[in-house]
Parts: structure tokens; sequence; C-alpha cells
């Protein structure tokens, strides 16, 4: 199902982006509505962005033609996603305050949709204590902030303050919605794990977590309730995900093995440390040896764990492979149990760790289905496809 896009724009230079940001969301199969200050109408036409998208704009909340329509309340009961591009650092601060002294503002109290921002602003504004302050409040409030971008500015100068190009925030924004897994509690684990030697070092992986949030935020929109399990990773959870942190495999095991028993589906995404160092050292290890071993005892594998559960979850693991990866993928499926494997090869040219892309090969028994080269928010929209489409197939399987 397509998603409704409330997308604000508030009074800076950028936002004759709107115009290529609205032309691009339609083109993804987005409704989009949009709401602008009154700042904004002096940078860029309304008629502009009504003609883009398809629907009158709105700039006034006490207009009585355009309240006699949709009204204010129903606009903010309308969107799945309200998304702010540009986001002026007058419009943060407003927003920080919890200000309703607009039409944006008051949709933004009145929605329970998430909340995207796009800042741009000169890169002192940016940089001001003031904004650095109302970015923390917002982003505490679940708000998430794309970019803004370093780069020549139209001021003149240069630093951080442009706003992200449209094509960069559309890669990242979850654009499908629907209520296929409604009633439905699922698992992803996500992120590396770190296992300590001592109390200053650990044996980790180069896991952003991206893949795994960006499934849990794409499995959520389908109407899922989601738990996250996450090792460390710098990003924030996504919108209506219950995230539980953890550091090591033992923790990731003991937090899963905790929740899952309501689970009715788990996809494995975290990057597990196979092994752990068999000791922790106490205190900081010292140099004082030329040559060091350190002695690793294997971790539980976890997925394996939940697939082996009676009357447990439909399995969803991830396999990266750097060689093979048809045969690897399968041969996983297989010794682990799962109902489905997402393969990825590593190591090369193509996505993995680290990166924005990925492409994914995903297998089942009796089916396969191979996702191209796309920015992992996009991709993660499509794995969550298939993984919805076999498991609603299994489900009915199992009825018959
Ligand atoms: N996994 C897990 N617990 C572990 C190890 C892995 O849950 N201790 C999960 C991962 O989240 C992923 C899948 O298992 O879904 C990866 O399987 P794994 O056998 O670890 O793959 P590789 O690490 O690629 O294995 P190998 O090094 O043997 O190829």
């Amino acid at each position: 199902m397509s998603i409704k896009v409330l997308l604000g724009v508030s009074g800076g230079i950028a936002a004759y982006k709107a115009a290529e940001l609205v032309r691009r969301l339609r083109e993804e199969g987005a409704q989009v509505r949009v709401v602008m200050t009154t700042a904004a109408l002096s940078f860029i036409t309304p008629l502009t962005l009504q003609a883009l998208s398809g629907n009158a704009v709105r700039s006034d909340l006490l207009d009585p033609r355009a309240e006699a329509g949709m009204d204010h309340i129903e606009l903010a009961r309308w969107a799945d996603l309200v998304l702010v591009a540009p986001a002026t650092a007058d419009l943060m601060a407003r927003l920080a305050a919890g200000l309703a002294d607009d039409l944006l503002t008051t949709l933004v109290l009145a929605t329970t949709a998430p909340l995207v921002l796009a800042p741009a602003m000169n890169h002192r504004m940016w940089l001001h204590p003031a904004t650095r302050e109302n970015l923390a409040r917002l982003q505490k409030r679940g708000v998430r902030v794309l970019g803004p971008a370093q780069g020549d500015q139209a001021c003149g100068e240069w630093g951080p303050g442009r706003m992200l190009e449209p094509t960069e925030i559309l890669d990242v924004l979850p654009l499908r919605v629907s209520s296929d897994l409604a009633g439905k509690r699922v698992m992803v684990t996500a992120g590396p794990t770190r296992e300590a030697l001592d109390p200053v070092r650990y044996i980790g992986n180069r896991s952003s977590g991206r893949m795994g949030y960006a499934l849990a935020s794409s499995l959520a929109a389908r109407g899922a309730e989601l738990v996250l399990v996450s090792g460390p990773s710098a990003l924030s959870a996504p919108h209506g995900v219950d995230l539980v942190r953890v550091e090591t495999a033992l923790e990731m095991e003991a937090a899963v093995m905790e929740r899952i028993g309501d689970c009715d589906l788990f996809v494995a995404a975290a990057a597990v440390s196979d092994y752990r160092p068999r000791d922790r050292a106490g205190e900081k290890i010292k140099k004082d040896r030329t040559e060091l071993d350190l002695h690793l005892v294997k971790n539980p594998d976890i997925l394996a764990r939940v697939a082996a559960l009676p009357e447990g979850p439909f399995t969803v693991g991830f396999a990266a492979e750097t060689e093979r990866l048809e045969e690897h993928a399968l041969d996983k499926l297989e010794k682990k149990g799962l109902n489905m494997i997402a393969a990825n090869l590593v190591g090369g040219r193509t996505g993995g760790f680290e990166r924005n892309d990925n492409a994914l090969l995903v297998l089942w028994s009796g089916g396969r289905k191979s996702l191209p080269l796309m920015s992992k928010t996009r991709l993660a929209d499509a794995l969550t496809d298939v993984v919805v489409e076999r498991y609603l197939a299994y489900l009915s399987s199992q009825d018959s």
C-alpha cells in the first residue's frame, strides 16, 4: 500500500528542493500533501507543489475554506509519515518548544506518525548551542534527523547546513505501509556484538546495524509489534520499535530467549561474534610480552536455537559469504532449520558492511528471489515484501 507523506516545507533557500522531493516521492508511489510555512511562500510557490503533488497546498491554520475540506486534525491523522524538508533553525526551535503557532507546527503536535526532519541552514546557525540543544531535544523524542550535509552554502560560506539531496532523503525513508502483520509480534536482531578481552578492549566486527534497523522499521510499518535486540550501534530506535540494547553474544542470546516465547516471526540480522575470549582479564592487558595468545570459545548460535524451538516462530536468517553464495546459503538454511535465508556476497565491490547499499539473494525451500543492489532502506522494504509473502503462505499451509 502506498505511504501517505505529509511534507512540511519551511522558509529557507533549500525550499526549491521540495519540488523534486515531491516528484520523486510520487514516483515511488507515495501520496503527498504539502504544508508550507508563511516564510516558505517567499521561496517557492504553492502552485508548483500543488501541481507536483496533485493536492491543494495548505499554509494557513485558520483558513475556513481549507478547514471545510480535510481539517488540520484529519490531515494529522491522514499522514503515515511527516517529513519536514527543509527544516530551518526557527522551525526546529518551535518544534522543540512544542509550539503550535502555525499549521505545520500544529500538525506535528497533533499527529502520531513518525516525524523526519531534513535541516537546512547557515552552518553557524546549525552549530549554535541553541540549535544543538533543540536538535538533542527533538532526537530524544524520537524525531529522526537526516543530514545536513557539509558543503558550499547559498550564503557563500562552507560548512554543515546544506539540506540533503532529495534522492539521499528518499534512500532512507521507509515508503511502504500495510497492516499485513497486524497483531503479529516480530523480533529482529541487529548490529555487531562486542566480546570483552579486558576492561577496555573487545573483539568486534564492522556491522553498523543499518540493515537490521531498516528491517525493523519496514516490518513495523506492516503493522507488526516489533522488538529489536541490538548490539552496539550509533543508530537510534526506529519509530514504534521496542529497542533492547545488548553488548555480547551471550547477552543477545539471553535477551532473545527471554522474549521469543510470544513471537511469530524472528529475523536474525545481527553479526554475532562466532567466538568470545575464554577469559576476560580483570585489568587492562599490559604489553609486556612479545607474543600474546588469545584463547577463544564458541558462542551459541542464537538463530539455530530459535529455529530449533518447538512451536517456535517463522525464522529468517542471513548469510554473508565471500564465494559460492547460493550453495553455502542453502547449506545454512538446511543445517539451522530455517524458513528463509537472505544471502549476500561480502568482500567484493558490491554492498555489505559499513555501506549504505546491498544486494540479496533470498532462498527458501522450493523458491528464490534475487533483490538487486539498492539502498539498505529500499532493500529492507523489498526483503520485507518477500518475508511477509512467504510467512503468509506458511500460515495458510499450516491451516490447511
Ligand atoms: N547468528 C546467530 N548467532 C550466532 C551466529 C550467527 O544468531 N552466534 C545468525 C546471524 O544473525 C545470521 C546467521 O546466523 O542470521 C549467520 O549465520 P552464520 O553461520 O554465523 O554465518 P556466517 O557468520 O556467515 O558463518 P560462517 O562463518 O560459518 O560462514
